[in-house]
């Protein structure tokens, strides 16, 4: 049966971490569409679609000549604006020879395409995330998890937190996690989804007992900021309990990891997984850096192991399915009426 998500299209995707683009011609699936990237001399990221348009041989598979690419099969060659500029045996260049150009913008070392025929919005549009900038302070360990599971699972699970305490018990979660009532908002304007659960005497889960080295009890705040379709973050703020934000003036009783996820639909059924994990502290310790690279990852995988189990039934069952909601769904269902928003705009 023919899924029926829908990938909300002309909207920005992340498409890649920066440092995961350069000199090589590099091959992504985004929202279906293949797409070719490859880093200019002065630095700028091209995207043109992943196929000749002689006889559809990959330009991904194909060769740079500067900032040209000649395609592997027979030598169509294309300027990085998708331009065809030349071909074999004759001077005169078919008028529809040209791959499709995709807008791109590059911030907060993540780069980012723009998805649809419409004209691209500002890119002063695109959420930031400046804790992941190279000078914004923190340490970021980064990856990305290939999901065979749709985008709209993976925003469930990511909209509420209170599975922690179940799929992720001995890492992440505690039972605290899915006792606190959250509080949702949804800012129709800016479009943003706000999730908040705030802790204020909580069990230290083993992920930020060994990191932080706080000994005993904490207050834990999970403060998430959903950017339809693709942005996600998660503010937790993690001290000894009682020990809250000053009035004003730096936090620095706390410790702050900021977990930020790009959720790019590489087809109706297949998603991006790109996880970041900040921290402003620790830096420049590798035995942390790793313990943070491998609880993430390990955290990750009882996602992805999760999501990829709902999308087999889903295939198995047919998709008609009645769901039943409880208050811990708020986020989630709000984050599914925004993106029926954008999907019925697009
Ligand atoms: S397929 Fe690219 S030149 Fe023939
Ligand atoms: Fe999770």
């Amino acid at each position: 049966m023919a899924p029926t998500t829908q990938i909300p299209r002309n909207q920005w995707y992340v498409a890649a971490y920066g440092d995961e683009i350069g000199a090589s011609l590099f091959a992504r699936t985004i929202c279906g569409e293949p797409v070719m990237f490859f880093r200019d001399a002065g630095g700028t990221v091209s995207a043109l679609a992943d196929r000749c348009v002689h006889r559809r041989f990959p330009l991904s598979k194909s060769n740079r000549d500067g900032d040209k690419i000649v395609c592997g099969y027979h030598g169509f060659t294309y300027d990085k604006t998708g331009a065809c500029v030349a071909v074999p045996g004759q001077t005169r260049i078919p008028r529809t020879a040209r791959v499709k150009p995709y807008p791109v913008h590059e911030q907060d070392s993540l780069v980012w395409i723009w998805i649809g025929d419409a004209e691209p919005s500002p890119v002063s549009s695109i959420p930031r995330a400046p804790w992941l900038a190279a000078d914004g302070g923190y340490t970021t360990l980064r990856a990305l998890a290939p999901l065979k599971a749709r985008h709209s699972l993976l925003l469930d699970n990511l909209m509420d937190l209170s599975h922690e305490t179940y799929l992720h018990g001995g890492y992440i979660g505690t039972p605290e996690v899915a006792e606190t009532p959250i509080t949702t908002e949804v800012d129709e304007e800016a479009g943003i989804i706000r999730v908040s659960r705030h802790m204020d005497d909580a069990e230290c889960p083993p992920f930020y007992a060994k990191s932080t080295g706080i000994d005993g009890r904490i207050t834990r705040w999970q403060d998430i900021e959903y950017f339809p379709p693709c942005l996600y973050t998660l503010h937790s703020r993690i001290a000894p309990a009682g020990v809250l934000p000053p009035a004003s003036g730096p936090d620095s009783d706390a410790f702050h990891v900021e977990i930020t996820y790009a959720l790019t639909p590489e087809t109706e059924t297949s998603t991006h997984d790109f996880w970041m994990v900040s921290r402003d502290f620790g830096h420049g310790d590798a035995g942390m850096d790793s313990f943070f690279s491998q609880m993430q990852a390990e955290v990750v995988q009882q996602d992805v192991d999760a999501l990829n189990l709902l999308e087999e039934l889903i295939a198995a069952d047919g998709e008609a399915y009645q769901e039943l909601s409880i208050n811990i769904d708020t986020g989630a269902l709000a984050a599914r009426r925004l993106i029926k928003k954008l999907n019925e705009a697009a």
